[in-house]
């Protein structure tokens, strides 16, 4: 069987033009002429592209399948290549046989109809979604970026390790997380103590998804200088915006011997890495997205490609905000943690550009980042993009045993829980850095769909593990 997207290629050999091939895939429309033929828009979701089937009334099941086919129907189909009279496509497929595997009932109630579709009403049959062109684009779009991220670090030398999904450590101290647990909490006893609650419980602790894999990744750091974790993670934020999802993929790389400054400018780097892979590679998708969204997408990703990011500390940030004229709605004061609206005037607005602020204060950081010596700002940065904001958070990390204990106290966590973690910190501690880049934000801003929902298969957000 061969793929629609292998077609390109086997017309650069002029010797399989009239030759037969044999193709499987949906139908996207079809027309019925006078004259006893009717064209086929097959698509099979290897490519942007559908391809043309011409049925000619001679085929034995003309009269009684073909003229039955409907968008949604599943064809396999035999028939000769052909270079296409007409400009629409380049070429066709001449059918000398066409089996329907698979009929649409009611095809008036057929969820995908060619019409255009909101992509709020996608959302609602995201098990259908996929055969829609724009879903399809993101797929593919989402894939190759993937693939091209584990190339890339690949070539850098960084490995990548595989962290747990099940922890029993808040990694980020911040509480969002989802239990995990076999105990049957309707039938139980109550139990004041929580300690003891869930030693009868599968692992004998209480355990939670994980929010991040940087604390496991940290430790082949620590022995492999360079690694990273790509996988999904989980975060029980009961926020329903655009740029939330409760569980969503992360990429996280973890470098010895780096840091903040490092980071940044490896963060940098790799982000305009995937964009000029994008613009090279996948031109026709990114223009077919930039129709559909009604977004200048290959001017977007060029904001990234071929401007040097604005490097900038928290501190002066806080004073441009305060400075601007702009009214916002959350007041701007130091210490605190900036909003999607502070973010969106610093990207779209004052410096219209990509944005890595660095120090943070302490307080709005997690307990593992690095005390700078003001002991006020810790050595952290998170990296902005215009209309998304936040697409990676990352800092050094605290390597001194002694103040990381400190800051362990600070956010009130016990110094057991992280007893391997600390270890770390003992035997043969190292300078190191990494950070966290929200993977559907990247999507998002790239392929011009700013709703996360839209570019994750199956999003799970409140209220919603439908699919
Ligand atoms: O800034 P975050 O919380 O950083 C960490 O988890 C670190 N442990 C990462 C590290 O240093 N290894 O999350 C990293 C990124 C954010 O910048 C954002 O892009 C994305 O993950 N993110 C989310 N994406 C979708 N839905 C959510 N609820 C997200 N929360 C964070
Ligand atoms: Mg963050």
């Amino acid at each position: 069987m061969c793929l629609i997207s292998n077609i390109s290629q086997l017309i650069t050999n002029k010797k399989n033009i009239n030759s037969e091939i044999s193709i499987g895939g949906w139908v996207r429309n079809r027309r019925h002429s006078k004259i006893g033929i009717t064209f086929i828009n097959l698509y099979d979701g290897s490519c942007l592209e559908d391809i043309q089937i011409i049925a000619s009334y001679k085929l034995n099941n003309y009269k009684n399948e073909i003229l039955f086919i409907t968008s949604g129907c599943s064809l396999k189909v035999i028939g000769k290549l052909k270079i296409s009279p007409k400009k629409i496509q380049k070429y066709e497929i001449h059918a000398s046989k066409i089996k329907v595997t698979g009929w649409v009932d009611n095809p008036g109630k057929y969820p995908i109809s060619p019409k255009k579709h909101s992509l709020k009403y996608l959302r609602e049959v995201c098990h259908l979604r996929p055969r829609t062109t724009i879903i399809s684009s993101i797929t593919r779009i989402r894939h190759n970026i993937a693939l091209y991220i584990h190339n890339f670090l690949n070539k850098k030398k960084f490995f990548l390790i595989n962290t747990p999904l099940i922890t029993t450590l808040d990694t980020e101290g911040s509480g969002k997380m989802f239990k995990v647990s076999t105990l049957d909490f309707l039938n139980l006893k109550y139990e004041k103590n929580k300690k003891n609650f869930f030693k009868k419980d599968f692992f004998g602790k209480e355990s939670f998804l994980t929010v991040s894999g940087q604390l496991n990744l940290e430790t082949y750091a620590c022995s492999m200088s360079k690694v990273y974790t790509f996988g999904p993670t989980f975060r029980a934020e009961n926020s329903n915006t655009k740029r939330h999802l409760a569980e969503f993929w992360m990429l996280e790389i973890e470098i010895a011997f780096a840091n903040l400054k490092n980071l940044i400018n490896f963060a940098e780097k790799m982000l305009k890495s995937i964009c000029k892979y994008i613009l090279c590679f996948h031109e026709n998708e990114i223009s077919f997205l930039s129709k559909k969204t009604e977004n200048n997408l290959f001017n977007k990703i060029n904001k990234i490609l071929l401007n040097k990011f604005i490097i900038i500390k928290y501190t002066k940030v806080i004073e441009i905000l305060k400075n601007s004229k702009k009214k916002f709605s959350h007041s701007i004061k130091w210490g605190e943690d900036l909003f999607i609206e502070h973010e969106k005037y610093l990207t779209n607005t004052y410096f219209n550009n990509p944005v890595i602020i660095y120090n943070y204060p302490k307080k709005i950081k997690a307990f593992y980042m690095y005390l700078n010596s003001d002991k006020k700002t810790v050595a952290s940065m998170d990296l902005l993009l215009p209309d998304i904001g936040e697409v990676i958070g990352g800092s050094q990390r605290e390597n001194r045993i002694e103040i990381f204990d400190k800051r362990l106290k600070e956010f009130k966590l016990n110094q057991s829980d992280y007893w391997w973690y600390r270890d770390l910190r003992k035997y043969g501690t190292v300078p190191h850095s990494g950070f966290g880049l929200g993977f559907e934000r990247l999507i998002s801003y790239i392929t011009g769909l700013y709703n996360i929902k839209d570019v994750i298969p199956f999003p799970r957000t409140p209220y919603n593990a439908k699919f």
